[in-house]
Parts: structure tokens; sequence; C-alpha cells
């Protein structure tokens, strides 16, 4: 019989995620490669980590680190992690129950919402918001419940009262995220006090995607959960070195949980991955006992920043404030009223840039006319960017 012409039938299947297509990510960086456009799209660097990292993971291979490590993560990685969040943050983990190595920062999120949130809970999210959220919550059987973060003149800012006003019974976690992916907002102490003030009491969980961490400009402090005991006793806090040592593709990050969250954090892990590559986790263990290549990510990224927003200055696009992440947003309502997708298109296949509509970070789709550049990129790439984005 000829299959093809006769194929045997494939069950059709239902799917768990409906709302879920391909990614507005995934379509700018094929229309950037298509159209020979400069992507700042995407968020991920152009230049290479430190050759020194690539060595201490090669040399974690050749010591003969390649079987499976403990579930939890490499015992010297738990540890380094741990001194690091105390040395930065002053919160002490205990590095064999409240920390766990994880396939990048989205495992860890989804492993988090998976074990936490049963059918029903609410979840509330803050938008705009990262994209691994509200699928996650929805493979949980939960409901999303979305607060609009407020965009002025200075910036986008979390109405706490709106939060406030949508916890109820039902609410089982809150999803902060600081610095925030894509507006570059990042959470002060006063917003951290106003959590804390809606928590109180309550059972809600919180779930504090802080990848950007180290991505903090003008002096600022990065205001992690863990500087806060009363709410790091209900928090799960995720990072992602990926972020941090310019390695996105190596997906590897860390959980950090009080114990009695983190055993049901381990249930799921447990059977979702097992475990996470040995030699990489060597190699960042080793590479963490210098402090110097974090310590000194906000003046690189700050300089960055800088050039991008310098060059921009006096062009038709209207600045947003960049406090954090390696993301700037831009109004761009005096270049043109387009729909932000059909703008960020439009500045890829013609302006030769790609850039991600603001939009695509909520669920609804709302309209803001602001696009968000990514500016993790060579002076040179941001260079032929911005001569491309300064003639409009
Ligand atoms: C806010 C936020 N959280 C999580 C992630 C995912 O991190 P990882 O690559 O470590 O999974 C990203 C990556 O872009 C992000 O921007």
């Amino acid at each position: 019989m000829n299959s093809r012409q006769n194929p045997p039938a494939t069950p059709i299947l239902t799917t768990r995620l409906p709302a879920v297509g391909t990614t507005v990510f995934t379509r700018m960086s094929t229309l950037a490669a298509e159209h020979g456009a400069v992507n700042l799209g995407q968020g991920f660097p152009d230049f290479a980590c430190e050759p020194k990292l690539v060595d201490m993971v090669a040399e974690a291979m050749r010591a003969g680190f390649n079987q499976y490590p403990m579930m939890t993560g490499a015992p010297v990685l738990r540890q380094a992690i741990v001194a690091k969040i105390a040395a930065h943050y002053g919160h002490l983990y205990d590095a064999n129950a409240e920390i766990t190595v994880t396939a990048g920062a989205t495992q860890a999120l989804t492993t988090a919402i998976l074990c936490a949130v049963h059918p029903g809970d609410e979840v509330i999210v803050i938008e705009p918001a990262y994209d691994s959220y509200l699928p996650a919550i929805e493979l949980a059987g939960g409901v999303a419940v979305r607060v609009q973060m407020e965009v002025g003149a200075s910036g986008y800012s979390v109405p706490w009262d709106k939060v406030q006003a949508a916890v109820n019974g039902n609410t089982r976690m809150i999803v902060i995220n600081t610095p925030h992916n894509p507006t570059g907002t990042v959470l002060r102490a006063a917003d951290m006090e106003a959590l804390a003030d809606i928590v109180r009491g309550s059972n809600v969980l919180i779930l504090s995607d802080e990848v950007y961490e180290h991505m903090v400009y003008d002096g600022q402090r990065h205001e992690s959960i863990c500087r806060y005991p009363e709410l790091a006793a209900r928090s799960f806090v995720v990072s992602s070195f990926g972020k941090t040592y310019h390695v996105t593709g190596w997906k590897i990050g860390y959980v950090a949980a009080p114990a009695a969250l983190m055993v049901e954090f381990r249930k799921v892990h447990q059977y979702n991955v097992f475990s996470i590559n040995t030699p990489t986790q060597h190699g960042i263990a080793s590479y963490m006992a210098d402090p110097a290549p974090y310590q000194e990510l906000p003046a690189f990224y700050q300089r960055k920043r800088d050039i991008f927003r310098n060059g921009l200055q006096g062009s038709r696009f209207e600045l947003l404030p960049a406090d954090g992440t390696y993301f700037q947003c831009v109004r761009y309502g005096a270049i043109s009223d387009m729909p932000e997708a059909q703008f960020a298109e439009w500045l890829t296949t013609e302006v030769k840039v790609a850039a991600i509509p603001v939009s695509a970070f909520y669920q609804q789709g709302k309209e803001s006319g602001i696009v968000r550049f990514c500016f993790a990129k060579k002076d040179d790439t941001l260079a032929l960017a911005l001569q491309r984005l300064a003639s409009i």
C-alpha cells in the first residue's frame, strides 16, 4: 500500500492550550531574518559569554561530571546560589531543602504554578506579562486574573489598589516580575510594602520572576523578595543564569522557596525534568566563586542602555524610562498611528530593525502605541540599528 496516498490516521487531539499559537518572538525573528533586519526583537545577547565560563564547563566534562546529578541540583551549585543570595539580599536559604536548579527560569515558573495551583484557583498576573505565565496557569486548571499596569509620562507602574481589589478567597498566587519584561520597570521598596500589605494574614503565595535581578541601573537596588522575610516566607523566587551570564541557550536557572513549598515543587520537578545537565551546573558553580561578573553587569548594560537612549534622543521616538532589564520601550505616536503589531512589522520590513509590540504581552492585545527594543547587543549592532531608527 502506498502510505502517501492512504496515510495511516493520526488521532485528533483536543488542545490543552487553545489560545496558544506561534509566538510574536518567533514571527518577528523570522521576519527579521527574511528582510535582513537588525534583530532588536527577541531578548538575547548577540555577543559571547566570557570564555572562562565555557572553559569551566568543559573542564567539568573532562573531570567526569557527566552522569545524572542529584534531582535537586549539584550541591556545589546550590551552595553557591545560597551564598550569592545571602551576600546580596541577606536571606539565608538552606541549600538542601530550599534551592532547586531548573532548566531555565521558564521551567521553574511553570513548575511553581503546577505544584501550587489547583483547578479553579485564581492567579493574579500583572500585564503586560511574560508569555509563559498564562499557559502554565491554564495547564494547571487555574484561572488567570489580569491586572494591567498603568502607563503615564513617567512610565509604567503597578496599581496595587487594583491588585488588592482582585484578591478574594479563591486567590492562590500573585505573579510579580521585577525588573520587568517588557517595560523595564523596577519595583521599589514602596511596591514591596504594598504587596506585603495585600498578602499579610492570607494564604496567597507569591511567584517572583527575578531573572533580570542583576540589571538595575542608575545606582538603584533590586528589591528582591529575598530582602523581605515576611514575603520570602510565602514566595517562590526564580532566577536565570542564562540572563546573568549571557548564555540564554544553556537554559539553566533556579528557584528558591521555603522548605514547605519546595517539597511540593520538587514532586513536580522530579517527574518533569528530574535533573539539569551536570557539567553546566559544575562549571557555573566554579564561575560563581568570583562575584565580579554579576557585580559588573549593571554598569555593562547601563552603558548599552545609554548608547541606545542617546542614539534615539532627537528621533521621533519617545523614550519611556528604562530602569532595569535589557529592554527599552518607546512610544511611536509621532511616527505612525498603526496598531503595534503592524508598526513592528513595518519597522522590520521597511526600516530593517525588528522590535516587539508590547500588545503581545497582553492576553487581549491592549494597544498603547509602544514597542520594545532589546539593547543586549554589540555596540556595532546598536549603531546600525540607531542609524536606521534615527532616519525615520
Ligand atoms: C521575565 C522573564 N522570565 C523568564 C524568562 C525565561 O528565562 P529562561 O530563558 O531562563 O527560561 C525570560 C526570558 O526572556 C523573561 O524575560
